[in-house]
């Protein structure tokens, strides 16, 4: 129901997500927006998960801001399939994390080894977001843990995206897929995870979310202002996009 895209199709999309991560500054404003975002829902997990030292957390899909270090228990691994593209390798990998270069779809770990997974702002950038919830599955143990949150748009405004999808000028190219929340809690539970909890992180385009709302662009354009109009007035609207986040078991 939810679908994969070809091998094609993910690498477009992987190649502007590597140019977005490698404009400057952008690691440090997502990261300053996972912080405001999540740190109070990271410190409520982190006590009643009861995370230990020797908690193992998986950061799946990790970029180079790696959400996890926001626990300041257990043993980190994280993956991402552009980690040693980017230029900020050098700086988080100095981070006592250990990362690896991976994709969701076929993680390079035995079965059961986690005790919990995290999977933020992911699943609408693979090219087979049920086969990476499998592979959360299966690699984590039968009583772990998820933790999956992702950007989710309004009924009207996903059947716009996927219908966009199949237009070339109108695709969002670094987001293959589309969820409503609804759709967003039907693939979790397609995928033997139960939804425990779940939480609204935010409501409209964050202001610090990158690539979609420049600083007045040197280029005023027809073009450009039309995209800046769109992001004041469209974008940032509460119900355009929501940013969901769940907390589920193995069922
Ligand atoms: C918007 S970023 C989010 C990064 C990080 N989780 C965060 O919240 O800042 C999406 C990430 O998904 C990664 N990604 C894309 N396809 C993937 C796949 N098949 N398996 C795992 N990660 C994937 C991308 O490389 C990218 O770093």
């Amino acid at each position: 129901m939810f679908g994969r895209i070809s091998q094609e199709r993910w690498h477009a999309a992987q190649a502007l997500e590597e140019s977005e991560w490698n404009h400057q500054g952008i690691v440090e404003a997502e990261w300053h927006e996972i912080v405001n975002k999540y740190q109070k829902v990271f410190a409520e997990l982190e006590h009643s998960l009861g995370l230990t030292q020797d908690t193992m957390i998986l950061d799946v899909g990790c970029g180079p801001t790696i959400i996890t270090r926001l626990f300041k228990q257990g043993r980190r691994y994280a993956f991402d399939p552009l980690l040693y593209n980017l230029h900020q390798a050098q700086t988080i990998a100095q981070d006592n994390t250990n990362l690896m270069t991976a994709r969701g779809e076929e993680m390079p770990f035995a079965k059961s080894c986690f005790d919990v997974a995290v999977c933020r702002n992911v699943l609408d950038h693979t090219q087979y977001p049920a086969q990476v919830l499998a592979e959360m599955h299966r690699t984590v143990k039968p009583n772990g843990k998820f933790f999956i949150s992702l950007y989710t748009y309004a009924p009207f405004v996903t059947f716009v995206k996927k219908i966009g999808e199949r237009i070339s000028f109108l695709r969002n190219v670094a987001h293959p897929f589309t969820f409503t929340p609804d759709e967003f809690k039907v693939m979790i539970g397609q995928s033997g995870i139960q939804v425990e909890r779940e939480w609204l992180i935010h409501e409209g385009v964050h202001s610090t979310d990158y690539g979609k709302i420049p600083p007045p662009l040197p280029d005023r354009s027809v073009r450009n202002r039309l995209i800046i109009w769109l992001n004041a007035n469209v974008f940032r609207s509460k119900w355009f996009v929501r940013e969901y986040a769940f907390l589920a078991s193995a069922k």
